[in-house]
């Protein structure tokens, strides 16, 4: 069995880590096909679109999507880049569930005095506050006004609480739902009713409800106390940068846009964005891009070498290799988990 995947390298640090994390995939599971796609920054300032009009449609033909990161906003505003890329792409796939591990690999000091924690955040990615519904009126006058509506679908937020109880059962049973239904009054008691609704379902997993802002102060103070965080589009944002943040680092932390019905292809990325201040150097971190395609080899069903690559991880990052921001180059990390996977 040949598995397709598109790679979309990217701008800045994408490219380097997608070149590492692609040659440990192919190390693990030579059955990759893999074909390159140059959609960029660059290539918006040559063509005049981050991708082709036919990007969606040839994109669908893969298995699976790989993506480095995409942003360069001294080249591009973002809100071109990322809407003309990553942001269709997971809308279009109904890749509605972004799911970021967070946990401290061996070896990496977090900034917090506390080790034992395993939380997944799970992220609803197709709809709320990145909807994209709005505008502005009387644009560049005094009158002028922004309107950027948040739209909450029962489709929507039930399947990414469905999602989360499935992945709660899973592991150890707990989830953690989060609103700012204090002081949004419509969308997020919706969000509270549905939970109450989906939460009948699956009695063996334990609710709890947060408000965003809670939830922050908790991730930092008692983070072991989280299994599975479910959040809005923007909220999980947000907390995953928290979550990166106390994983040690944004080189750290790893997602997959899933389509749980797995109806078009999934995406897999790391958290972090294009660092265009380092893109010259060699010292990205290629650790949450590695991780990442290990969480698409096991969406593709390849759970054993998924599981391989994440060995070869830890014991890299348990040798102190990698575990500290800017101090080991891409290249060397890269070959210590290839060497790893021997
Ligand atoms: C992420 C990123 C993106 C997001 C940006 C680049 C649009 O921050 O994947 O977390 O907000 O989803
Ligand atoms: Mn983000």
């Amino acid at each position: 069995m040949t598995y397709r995947i598109a790679l979309i390298p990217g701008d800045g640090i994408g490219t380097q880590v997608t070149e590492a994390a692609i040659e440990v995939a192919q190390k693990a599971l030579p059955e990759l096909a893999c074909t390159s796609f140059p959609w960029s920054c660059d290539h918006y300032l040559q063509t005049g679109r981050m991708m082709p009009e036919e990007g969606i449609a040839t994109l669908r033909g893969f298995d699976a999507i790989f993506l480095g990161a995409v942003g360069w906003p001294a080249r591009v505003p973002d809100s071109v880049s990322l809407h003309g890329l990553l942001l269709p792409i997971r809308k279009a796939f109904v890749q509605y569930a972004n799911i970021r591990p967070h946990r401290l690999l061996p070896g990496v000091q977090g900034p917090l005095r506390r080790e034992g924690f395993d939380i997944l955040c799970i992220r609803e990615n197709t709809e709320g506050e990145y909807s994209g519904a709005g505008g502005r009126v009387h644009v560049g006058t005094p009158d002028e006004v922004a309107v950027e509506t948040a739209i909450f679908t029962r489709v929507g937020v039930e399947r990414i609480l469905r999602f989360g109880f499935e992945q709660a059962r899973l592991r150890r049973g707990k989830l953690a739902s989060v609103t700012k239904s204090n002081a949004q009054k419509h969308s997020m008691v919706f969000w509270d009713e549905i939970t109450a609704l989906v939460a009948a379902d699956y009695p063996d997993v334990a609710v709890s409800h947060y408000h965003v802002d809670a939830i922050c102060a908790r991730m930092v103070m008692a983070p072991e106390t989280l299994d599975v965080v479910v959040a809005s589009n923007l909220f999980g944002d947000i907390l995953t940068d928290l979550g990166a943040a106390i994983q040690g680092g944004l080189g750290f932390a790893a997602s997959a846009n899933i389509n749980p019905g797995r109806t078009a292809p999934s995406m897999f990325e790391p958290v972090h964005g294009s660092a265009p201040d380092i893109a010259h150097l060699g010292i990205a971190n290629p650790i949450a891009a590695i991780w990442s395609v290990s969480m698409m080899l096991d969406h593709l069903g390849e759970a054993a070498a998924a599981a391989r690559i994440m060995a070869a991880l830890e014991a890299t990052t348990a040798r102190g290799i990698g575990t500290v921001p800017g101090q080991d180059r891409t290249d060397t990390i890269t070959k210590a988990v290839l060497a790893a996977l021997e």
